[in-house]
């Protein structure tokens, strides 16, 4: 018998086409790879629904029966009636709510075994302070930042002067975003204030961070869990034209706002300082399973070279990055998705294992 993996794809955040089109990839390589894919759609409101791999693969409207976790039942049930039981889950929702531990405990919950990392290596890794400071614990490399929180807002002077004396340029960000939605390149004091302000419009938190002018950006993409784990080849992501650095517009709206160069043109000595750093950031988090490590690299000097955020939701599209980093290593996509499969199987049995009793 295939096995059957729920693909569970939409979600509430601004990656929600994104997640549509990674999911369309993720059904398709599933099937390839032996396993039948029932595809889950988390619509932006209202219940899930349980819709057919071929009308997800063909665009056309993402309906079917309407289905609901049962928890701790291992299983989901169908509006008027049925149970549908599958082998595995496979979250494909990226940002908030599906990247960042939130959904991951829905799983947890009913009692399914899921690909990519558990809650907290999801939400961790979609916190900006957090994972910049559990990477510096195990002696990775970050650039020096300012944290203001809501409660420090209305008295945030102090902490704008400490920012301006990290220098110029600065990166402010909200802390627990993505997709550079709030990000500004900030080049002069008189811009700091207002850039915070708006970033604050995004989160409970923001970070001023040293910026590193039109830093080079290198990502690599890692796989599997624990000792396993392994890294792919380095890529290089080049802002085109008028984008100064790599910002929601380049990202998504402008056809040619970005190159991709793969693998990336650094130094056989610096890529392989990369991927071990990748790795080890990877299991610092308490990661498993999959996640995209992106660095930044001073483009006067790469032996410069700084941790700058982690994705434990990678695009799956056709043409993310994720997929295409793990092409050039020699893994095919129905290669990667056999392997998610496996170790999030793998997990489920370990943590059975494990006692819940006190002695
Ligand atoms: N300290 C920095 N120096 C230079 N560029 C930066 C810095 N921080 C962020 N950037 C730029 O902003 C983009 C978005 O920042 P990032 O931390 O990756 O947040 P997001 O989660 O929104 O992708 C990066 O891809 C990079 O182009
Ligand atoms: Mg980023």
């Amino acid at each position: 018998m295939k096995k059957k993996i729920g693909v569970i794809f939409g979600g509430k955040s601004s990656e929600h086409e994104v997640s549509i089109e990674s999911a369309k990839t993720v059904c398709a390589e599933l099937e390839k790879a032996g396993f039948s894919a029932l595809p889950f759609y988390a619509p932006r409101a209202g219940a899930w629904r349980l819709v057919k791999v071929k009308d997800l693969l063909s665009g056309r409207k993402l309906a079917g029966p309407e289905i609901e976790p049962s928890l701790g039942g291992g299983c989901f049930v169908k509006k008027g009636g049925g149970r549908l039981r599958p082998d595995a889950l496979f979250p494909i929702i990226h940002g908030s709510t599906g990247e960042d531990g939130v959904l991951q405990g829905l799983l947890e919950l009913i009692g399914l075994p899921y690909t990519g990392c558990g809650v907290t290596a999801s939400a961790v890794g979609m916190d900006k302070i957090i994972s910049k400071e559990l990477a510096a614990l195990d002696g990775i490399p970050v650039l020096p930042h300012v944290v203001i929180r809501a409660h420090q807002k209305a008295g945030m002077g102090a902490l704008l002067k400490k920012a301006e004396k990290l220098g110029f340029p600065l990166f402010v960000k909200p802390v627990a975003q993505g997709s550079s939605v709030g990000v500004a390149k900030v080049k002069r004091a008189a811009e700091l204030r207002p850039a915070v302000i708006r970033a604050f419009r995004f989160d409970t938190a923001v970070m001023i961070e040293k910026g590193i002018d039109r830093a080079r950006e290198i990502v690599c993409g890692v796989l599997g869990s624990g000792g396993g784990a392994k890294a792919s080849v380095t890529g290089e992501v080049v802002p085109k034209g008028r984008h100064e650095f790599f910002d929601y517009e380049a990202k998504y709206l402008d056809d040619n706002g970005m190159d991709f160069l793969l693998p990336a043109p650094l130094s056989a000595e610096i890529s392989a300082r990369l991927r071990a750093l990748a790795v080890k950031i990877f299991l610092a988090l308490g990661g498993s399973g999959m996640a995209r490590v992106d660095f930044l690299v001073d483009p006067r000097n790469e032996k410069k070279i700084y941790f700058c955020e982690i994705n434990t939701l990678p695009g799956f599209t056709s043409h993310s990055l994720y997929p295409r980093l793990w092409g050039k290593t020699g893994l095919k996509p129905e290669k990667v998705l056999r392997e998610l499969v496996a170790i999030a199987l793998r997990a489920a049995a370990g943590k059975r294992r494990l006692t819940t009793a006190r002695k």
